[in-house]
């Protein structure tokens, strides 16, 4: 029998790459939506767009709706409360990242889940990507022998500082509000450090930040963490929103590098270049985009049939994760206060 799932949250990442994922995916049915901006929940539920059965603006009539399962996909600050909601009413749930503001609000999750017998899994999409699994198994096999350092970047304007990119419009709320919410590294970076983690099958036990400013917000709109792993390894994680942002003709860049002992791995968004060069010689490799929402509900389905978490980042791997790019973020505000003082 089909997974009943509710949805909290109904903006952007919801249209473009949950709604259409959870309805596509086998064993899953898209049953409720909820959104305290009703307009929001109606539009999407109706025919013409995903055709769900409950659109909810409280969360009362979401949770009578009979759902089996959560995905939440509002703002960060919300997550903590729909998390709490949601473990009270003995639901899974799958959290869109970051997990939390504060480790505080992040444990307080964990234990309200733990508590109630639930899992709560984080939606770090990138992991399901077909080339970040080939890149898994790549580390695995020792394809390029010992992996010693991973650059793994994405530089771009988080759609830009102005609505329509003209000044007249305003400032557009997406990049305002992610800039509020900690950055970069908080808001993006974490798919970067979460896969770094994730590939290398080893913790980072030691993080440093170093940073730039392009824009006024209290966050360095350009982060570079610099993260020391348990086996030695080191990654070198380089973000920005800073990037061109004011620019009309906006660019990006966007790479994942993993050089070790014996070759590199590159995946190159820029140019659609996915490659393994080792001893043997160079290999292309099926190149495809970076997020894959469809293959991260194919694990979620399979996870609440089987209760195995099926490569998806447990809440644990999350929380650490949003500790370390907090951390680092830190650090670097921390260095501009003191060449100020
Ligand atoms: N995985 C990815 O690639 C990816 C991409 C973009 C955003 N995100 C993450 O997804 C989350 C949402 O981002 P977005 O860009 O879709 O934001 P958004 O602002 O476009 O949408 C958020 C929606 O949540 C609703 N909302 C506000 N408070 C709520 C509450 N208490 N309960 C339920 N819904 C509430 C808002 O009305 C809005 O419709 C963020 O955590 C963000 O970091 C992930």
């Amino acid at each position: 029998m089909s997974k009943k799932i509710g949805l909290m949250g109904c903006g952007n990442v919801a249209t473009y790459g949950h709604l259409p994922a959870i309805r596509d995916t086998a064993g899953l049915e898209l049953h409720a939506i909820y959104d305290p901006d009703a307009s929001r929940a109606r539009d999407l539920a109706s025919p013409h767009r995903f055709n769900v059965r409950h659109a909810c603006h409280t969360e009362e009539a979401f949770f009578a709706s009979g759902i089996d399962a959560v995905a939440i996909t509002s703002p960060a600050p919300a997550h903590e409360a729909n998390v709490l909601a949601a473990a009270k009413h003995g639901l899974p749930i799958l959290c869109e990242k970051p997990l939390s503001m504060s480790k505080e609000q992040g444990q307080r999750m964990i234990e309200a889940t733990d508590a109630a017998g639930v899992p709560l899994y984080v939606a770090f999409c990138y992991r399901f990507s077909p080339s970040a699994l080939k890149i898994k198994d790549l580390v695995a096999e020792g394809a390029i022998g010992d992996v010693r350092s991973l650059r793994l970047i994405y530089n771009w304007d988080c759609h830009g500082k102005y609505n329509q990119r003209d000044p007249e419009q305003g400032v557009a709320p997406h990049r305002h509000g992610r800039m509020l919410e900690g950055g970069p590294m908080v808001d993006c970076g974490t798919h970067q450090i979460d896969l770094a983690q994730w590939w290398l099958g080893s913790p980072v036990v030691n993080a440093r930040g170093h940073g730039a400013w392009a824009d006024d917000y209290e966050a360095p709109d350009h982060v570079y963490a610099h993260l020391d792993h348990d086996n030695g390894a080191h990654t070198m994680v380089e973000i920005s929103y800073g990037f061109g942002h004011t620019m009309k003709d906006p660019e990006s860049l966007f790479l994942y590098q993993l050089i070790g002992t014996d070759g590199v791995i590159t995946y190159d968004r820029n140019i659609g270049r996915f490659e393994l060069r080792n001893t043997e010689g160079t290999q292309t490799l099926k190149y495809h985009h970076e997020k894959d929402f469809a293959g991260m509900y194919r694990a979620f389905a399979k996870a609440l049939e089987t209760g195995d978490a099926n490569n998806l980042p447990t809440a644990a791997e999350g929380l650490r994760v949003t500790d370390l790019a907090v951390e680092v973020t830190e650090q670097v505000m921390e260095a501009r206060r003191v060449v100020s003082e």
